[in-house]
């Protein structure tokens, strides 16, 4: 039994024009000790994903189908008790913006000992205090500082007390999402590392969210690849960024500096994620995607087992023997989708 199993999961938000289908059919199982990274633009569901999860999502979210199974009982079966029994204690959750995850009127360490005590009533003072010290040397804060108030902190140290919070009951799963994006580059290596070395002392298995593939690399074991509430890719992290068989990484990958090769120009991919209302048919990638047939704006693609990757693609198949070279010239990327049909009628596929 995996640590966390996510089946066919559909997590809605009720909106004016109907139903937002945020996270549309994801499946993926995470093992106890490893990590997961969830990648893809801004608005593909990452954190929505995260949010049913640990079970925060607003008001106009629900979940509208699936499972999502953490020691093999059915979180979406739970009652509001014992899901807020299992935050903290088994499932802890480090936010994008630390300052709104904190509470303003309490200082660092009346926060952790609460949240200590509340999931470990019995827990005596002296106990909990010896916690919020230990957690604090963890992630590189002086615990003589734990006694002061969130807005006497840097927002990098405002990022560390809410790694240290959300460590400091040892959970079995840590969901961070973006933990470093608002932070500058230097300041997120070193928290990043920290959070790897930490994870090998409590052996929490972790889900990092990011848009940033470079923060995947450095901290993760495999990767799932998420465009537009739908996994378009799953696999090693080493395959996911060497070889992978959908166009949709192929370009996001492109879009982030290479550390083996520093020179490479960066690429973005024209236009962004479609509305998830009324998404678009077929493979929600094909407007944007430089080999969409008329079949990928048409059918829906199943996954495509390819040198352990499933990959959601209807060409993946082809990709080593024809496409490849196409898909990662960055002249395939740098014109929209419109101005290259305009051009030539339709480009690659068939
Ligand atoms: N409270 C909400 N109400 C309605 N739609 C929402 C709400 N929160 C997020 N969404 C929509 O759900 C989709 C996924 O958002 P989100 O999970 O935040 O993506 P990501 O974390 O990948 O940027 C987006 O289309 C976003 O507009
Ligand atoms: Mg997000």
């Amino acid at each position: 039994m995996s640590l966390l199993e996510v089946e066919d999961l559909e997590v809605y938000y009720e909106t004016e024009d109907g139903p937002a289908q945020a996270v549309d059919g994801v499946s993926f199982e995470l093992e106890e000790g490893e990590n997961l990274g969830i990648v893809g633009e801004s608005g593909c569901g990452k954190t929505t994903l995260a949010k049913s999860i640990i079970g925060i999502l607003p008001d106009a979210g629900y979940v509208n189908g699936g499972e999502i199974r953490f020691k093999g009982d059915d979180l979406t079966d739970m009652t509001g008790a014992q899901r807020r029994r299992l935050k903290w204690e088994e499932i802890s959750m480090v936010a994008q913006s630390a300052m709104n995850s904190l509470d303003p009127v309490y200082t660092i360490r009346e926060q952790i000992v609460e949240a200590i005590e509340t999931h470990r009533p019995g827990t005596g003072r002296t106990e909990s205090t010896e916690i919020v010290t230990e957690m604090f040397e963890l992630v590189g804060l002086d615990p003589d500082r734990a006694d002061d108030y969130p807005h006497q902190f840097s927002g990098g140290m405002r990022q560390r007390a809410m790694i240290a919070m959300a460590l400091a009951l040892e959970p079995s799963l840590i969901l961070a999402d973006e933990p470093t994006t608002a932070l500058d580059v230097i300041m997120q290596d070193q928290i990043l590392k920290r959070m790897g070395k930490i994870q090998d002392e409590v052996n929490s298995s972790m889900l990092v969210i990011t848009h940033d593939v470079s923060v995947v690399a450095e901290t993760c074991d495999r990767v799932l690849v998420m465009y537009a509430g739908k996994v378009a890719e799953e696999g090693p992290v080493e395959e996911i960024f060497g070889q992978p068989y959908h166009p949709y990484t192929i370009g996001l990958k492109r879009a982030f500096p290479n550390i083996r090769k520093p020179t490479q120009d960066l690429l973005s991919i024209a236009g962004y994620p479609p509305e998830l209302v009324d998404p678009p048919t077929g493979c929600r990638f094909a407007e944007r995607c430089p080999m969409a047939t008329d079949r990928c704006r048409e059918e829906e693609p199943e996954a495509h087992q390819m040198n352990g990757l499933r990959s959601y693609c209807h060409y993946a198949e082809d990709i080593d023997t024809e496409l490849r070279p196409y898909a990662d010239n960055p002249e395939t990327w740098s014109q929209t989708a419109a101005a290259r049909k305009a051009e030539t009628g339709n480009v690659g596929g068939d």
